[in-house]
């Protein structure tokens, strides 16, 4: 096995977390869509599905490095949202968490030098940024628009391709 036991844990928590987010995002696309913000919405449909590919990247990792792949139970996503801020700013807070994790688990693998982890979550690492990016720009329109313009934030998004 080139994974330790430890590592193997944590990625295999990560899987389960990734695909959370992917429903997650599932969840806040749906209520996007009633509210109707369909461009925001098509983003996160987007979203959801780029989780679950960040929940396979770890699965196959596991399985190229002769490791144990549990799926773990997934906790059902937050059922509903008090306004569109709040579903952003529960995404930033979301991707600052997973940010975290993905720090932990890289300085995990640097104490156990293990360097093909270390390379594997490179690019995550490199992803969190953008994600985090992304959620905080979003964030800031949302809010120069307020809750009464948010039909300007799909002018935005338009206007972005
Ligand atoms: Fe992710
Ligand atoms: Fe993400």
């Amino acid at each position: 096995m080139l994974i330790s036991k430890k590592l193997n844990a944590a990625f295999n928590d990560e899987i389960g977390l990734e695909l959370f987010a992917s429903n997650q995002y599932l969840n806040m696309a749906a209520y996007l869509e009633r509210v109707p913000l369909k461009k925001l919405a098509a983003m996160f449909y987007k979203q959801a599905d780029e989780e679950r590919g960040h929940a396979l990247k770890f699965v196959k990792y596991l399985c190229d490095v002769g490791g144990t792949v549990v799926i773990p139970a997934v906790k059902a996503p937050t059922p509903t949202f008090k306004s569109v801020e709040a579903v952003i700013e529960n995404s930033l807070e979301w991707e600052t968490e997973v940010t975290n994790r993905i720090n932990a688990m890289m300085a995990m693998a640097i104490e156990q030098k293990d360097y093909a982890a270390q390379d594997f979550l490179r690019w995550f690492v490199t992803e969190q940024v953008e994600e985090m990016a992304t959620m905080d720009n979003l964030l800031k329109v949302v809010k120069a628009a307020g809750e009464h313009s948010l039909i300007m934030v799909e002018a935005y998004l338009a206007h972005q391709g």
